[in-house]
This record gives C-alpha cells, structure tokens and sequence, in this order.
C-alpha cells in the first residue's frame, strides 16, 4: 500500500501546532510553539490573546514544518484539523487555516475531535491494542472511557466537576505557583511530605470523578491558615494534594478493571506527563495484569502528531469534512 502523509493542525488553546505523519504513526515533523509565558503573565490562558498569536504564528509554523519534514503541501495526501473541543477564537485560526490549505491545494480535508488526538498519542511509533480502558485527563477533561476498537468510544464515567488539570491548576494559583500548575505542583511536591489531612472524594462506586471539594478545602486551608498568621508548608500541601487527586483516578479505574476485565489501560492528555500518576497507575496495572500506554512526553500535552494519528483511522474510511466546516468548542468524545 502506498504511504500516506497527513498535514495535521492543533490550536485548540495555547499551542500553535502543526505536523506531517506518516501512516498514523510515524511523525515526520512536529512543530509546537508555545504561548505559555505569554499567558502566565496572567496566571492562566486569555481566549483573545491566544487567537491572536495563533494568527500571527500559524503560517510561521507550517514553513518550519514542511523545512524540517524537506516536503512541499503538494506533498501531503490531506490536510487534518483539531475543530473541538477547545477555545472557539483559537479552534477558528486552525480550522479556517486548514480549510484554505485544503482548497488551495485541492487535498481531503478530516476534522478530528482533539481528545481522541490524545488517546491516538499512544499510537505514535507502537500499535493499539483492543478492548481498551482509556483515561484522558488534561485541563478540562477527566474522562474514563472504553475503546472496543478504532473511533468505538463508550463514555464510561467523566468529572461531575472541575476537571483534574484544572484543579492542579486552581491549586498552584492559591500557592502562588506560576501558570501552568500541573509541573509546578509536581516538582515542589518532590520535596514535600504527605503531612496535610485532606478530604477524599466521598463519591460512590460510579465511574464518575469529583475534584471540586479537594480544591475548595485547600483554598479555604491556605485562606484560614494565612488570616491566622500561620505559615503554609507549600511543599507539604503540593504532596498531599498530589497524592488525592491521583488515588481518585485510581479508585476508579481500579472499579472498571475490575467489572471489566480489560487488561489494557491508556492513558492520556496533558496531566498523564505527571511521573508520580504515571509509577501510582503502573503498580496498580500491575496488580490486574493489565498493560498500560502512555505517550512519550513530548505527545501528552498538545501537539498536532496525535492530531495526524487520529485522522489516519479517517482517512482510510474516506471520512472527509466539507468546507463549510465550523469548530465545536463543546465537542463530546462520543458523538
Ligand atoms: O492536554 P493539555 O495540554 O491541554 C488540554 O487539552 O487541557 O493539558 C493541560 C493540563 C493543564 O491543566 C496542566 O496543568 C496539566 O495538563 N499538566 C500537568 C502536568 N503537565 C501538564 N498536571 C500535572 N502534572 C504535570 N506534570
Ligand atoms: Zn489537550
């Protein structure tokens, strides 16, 4: 079979993005540019600032991507675009941007759904293997969900609450940690002890997770703490908050690999970068024999090659968008 090589386009919130894959799993090259320290200034991502760089920086990228892969848009067989979920003004940049490509170059157009991009990071350079038990866990989703096979999604359980990213990020704003909080809470945990009580999610047996009462109870702790005058061990606390969000996702995915008895586990999405989650699921997979597959580093946060990855599936299928195409900020991962 002739080799197939996708241009594919993430911007859904602060990384301009784009990559050539080739045959979904080969990334050919990648370029990420980052608006992080832009937005730190702020203490968290601004939506019109964000657009506005993606404007100004898309073009840029796709030249530094096509230098490094030495391959011309002619090249390509089509072009692949994250259209949700994510920012509406940062989705637009990309999806517009791939839509001219996509008409000027007279190649396929494929949306794809920017979580399912996480999930298919773990294919980049290795196979997928089915059934599966898939956890994505970035800045706005903390979803567990079975893949029976290629794009067959069933949603078995998502946050009734704040996101787990979103919560490490909350975390680090009242412990004056620069945005964004995941890295920052993960290495000043490094030097903590787990010596803060904190509560543990009193959520059921559901597959469902909360983090919205673990947040409030270390805003109010450091709120209390600080009226009184009494300093907070930052380190200490960053430890102990750690270790309660990562045993809520193993609480429940110990529950699905229990019911049902899938011996692979997927993990993805910006917070699976965490070493700690990362060693606390391995042991746990380890005692139901199960394998787990995490992206190499570089693919856990958001990149265009697992936006690639998950297109190829699409393009096999001949599943190709029109030009009318229009993100989907809201976008669900079973549609
Ligand atoms: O997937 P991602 O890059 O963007 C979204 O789609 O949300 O995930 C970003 C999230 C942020 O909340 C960030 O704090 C978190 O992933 N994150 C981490 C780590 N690295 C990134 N959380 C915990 N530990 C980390 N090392
Ligand atoms: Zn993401």
């Amino acid at each position: 079979m002739k080799d197939v090589y996708i241009l594919a386009i993430e911007t859904s919130c602060d990384e301009t993005s784009i990559s050539i894959v080739k045959n979904g799993n080969e990334v050919v090259a990648l370029t990420i540019l980052t608006q992080m320290d832009k937005h730190a200034e702020f203490g968290g991502v601004v939506p019109e600032i964000a657009s506005r760089m993606h404007c100004e920086n898309i073009t840029m990228v796709l030249e530094d991507t096509l230098k490094k892969a030495n391959m011309k848009v002619d090249d390509v067989d089509a072009i692949a675009v994250t259209y949700g979920p994510g920012l509406l003004g940062s989705l637009l940049v990309g999806v517009e941007f791939a839509k001219v490509l996509s008409y000027v170059y007279d190649k396929p157009l494929i949306k794809v759904n920017h979580l399912i991009g996480h999930i298919y990071a773990n294919k980049i350079g290795e196979k997928m293997t089915f059934p599966s038990l898939a956890l994505v866990i970035s800045g706005g989703h903390t979803e567990l969900i079975k893949m029976s096979n290629d794009y067959e999604f069933e949603l078995l359980g998502e946050t009734e609450d704040d996101a787990i990213g979103e919560a490490f990020d909350k975390v680090a704003r009242v412990l004056d940690l620069p945005y964004p909080g995941g890295p920052n809470i993960e290495n000043l945990a490094k030097k903590g002890k787990d010596t803060y009580k904190l509560p543990k999610p009193v959520n059921d047996n559901s597959y469902n997770f909360s983090y919205s009462g673990l947040k409030s109870s270390i805003i109010n702790l450091v709120h209390n703490e600080t009226q009184r005058g009494n300093e907070i061990r930052k380190a200490d606390l960053a430890c102990s908050f750690q270790i309660v969000a990562v045993d809520e996702l193993k609480r429940k995915l110990e529950i699905a690999l229990k019911n049902t008895g899938i011996k692979n586990v997927i993990i993805a999405g910006g917070v699976s970068a965490n070493k700690y989650l990362r060693s606390e699921l391995d042991k746990l997979c380890k005692k139901y024999n199960a394998s787990l597959d995490i992206p190499d580093f570089i693919y856990c946060t958001d990149n265009a090659a697992m936006i690639g990855a998950a297109a190829y599936p699409l393009y096999l299928k001949g599943d190709f968008a029109d030009l009318d195409l229009n993100p989907d900020p809201n976008l669900d991962i079973c549609w």
